[in-house]
């Protein structure tokens, strides 16, 4: 059989997604004394005790299909973000959200434009529909380039994907820019507003909260992976248009997301105390680790979701930083991947972690210079 034929060029360009080392697997080879996984943007506080409770009482139902449209958990973000329950699809995690989106909305050879340094979710969803991504540098401050976006989107793009807080930078967009941003692409331009860390970057004075300023082209992700922490069960959901929504739920999966899931989610909304913590922790996290950066003179990207960005001077220092730490037991994402090869994203842990980061950071480079 010749299994080349059988391959689309677009999914031949494509590379397979290459996971991090798991917790078991740097436990086994290196042997360290402890592990910080600091390399996915998990909410390294775990997860809420209330959605653990709902688990439970869900898992007495799984020989029974999902609820296909989640009606529970619509019901309970329409009142959350005051919209109809019309307004929004709930899916296996907001990447499932933006592969829905690519199926529903683009052609094979049709055009996205994005940055050149953001999740590299939105470029393998695009890939793998066959879309051309017009990817637009960031600028020297790891931002996005508002203009040059708005001026690609012109050239006959169907959508515009913005993460904001954009990862793996941590930087975002002000309000004036996102308003210029939305009002300067074409109205019949799809905009995704990827919100994945919002909850982090709610409470910044000059961060847009996209729920304020909708558009009809505008659709608005979310996740409950990161501040909720509860990644491992896949549940996001993306608010926009009743019209848009509609054509989106003949091309989505029809049982996602799981039983557990849905249950998980629907009761972690009710612990506002524990999503305030995890952001407390985040925020003293990230203040800590600058310090300890500017100590050390080390080069960062300051950051309002729960990671930050190491600047190294080249690839390969990139490269043995990344190596070196795992050694230590501390688990990092390097982000060549997102197009930033000379650079590491560091998520914000616990206290242990974080002082194991420190203690591991002066560990290797005693190593280097002595
Ligand atoms: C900006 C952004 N969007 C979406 C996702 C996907 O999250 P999930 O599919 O777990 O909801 C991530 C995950 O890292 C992300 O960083």
């Amino acid at each position: 059989m010749n299994i080349d034929s059988l391959i689309p060029e677009n999914i031949k360009h494509l590379k397979p997604y290459v996971a991090g080392r798991t917790i078991a697997e740097v436990m086994e080879v290196y042997r360290p004394t402890r592990i910080s996984k600091l390399a996915s943007n998990e909410n390294r506080m775990g997860f809420s005790p209330v959605a653990a409770h709902a688990i439970a009482e869900a898992s007495k139902y799984i020989q029974d299909y999902p609820d296909p449209v989640s009606q529970k958990l619509r019901k309970k973000l329409s009142g959350l973000h005051a919209v109809d329950e019309e307004d929004i699809m709930i899916t296996a995690g907001s990447e499932s959200m933006i592969s829905v989106i690519c199926r529903t909305f683009f052609k094979a050879g049709e055009n996205a434009v994005t940055a050149d340094a953001t999740f590299v979710g939105f470029y393998v969803q695009a890939g793998v529909r066959g879309v051309k991504v017009k990817k637009i540098p960031i600028t020297k401050n790891y931002k996005f380039d508002v203009d040059g976006i708005i001026g690609a989107a012109k050239e006959g793009a169907k959508l515009v994907y913005i993460a904001n807080p954009n990862n793996p930078t941590g930087t975002y967009l002000s309000k004036a820019d996102y308003i210029r941003l939305i009002d300067g692409v074409p109205e019949n331009v799809l905009i995704i507003a990827d919100e994945a860390y919002f909850e982090y970057a709610g409470e910044i004075e000059d961060y847009p909260k996209a729920m304020e300023y909708r558009r009809d082209n505008v659709i608005i992700l979310r996740t409950f992976s990161k501040a909720y922490g509860l990644a491992g069960l896949r549940v996001g959901y993306g608010i926009a248009h009743p019209d848009l929504i509609t054509q989106m739920t003949k091309t989505r999966l029809t049982f996602e997301p799981t039983t557990l899931a849905q249950a998980a989610a629907f009761a972690a909304l009710d612990d506002s105390e524990f999503i305030k913590k995890s952001v407390e922790r985040v925020v003293k996290g990230r203040e800590q680790l600058y310090r300890f950066f500017d100590e050390h003179d080390v080069q960062y990207v300051k950051s309002i979701s729960n990671s930050v960005l190491m600047i190294c001077d080249d690839d390969a220092s990139a490269v043995k930083f990344t190596q070196s730490m795992l050694e230590q037991g501390v688990i990092l994402r390097r982000t060549q991947a997102f197009g930033l090869p000379n650079c590491i994203r560091i998520t914000i842990g616990t206290e242990e972690d974080m002082q194991h980061f420190e203690q591991s950071y002066l560990n290797i480079t005693e190593e280097i210079y002595s």
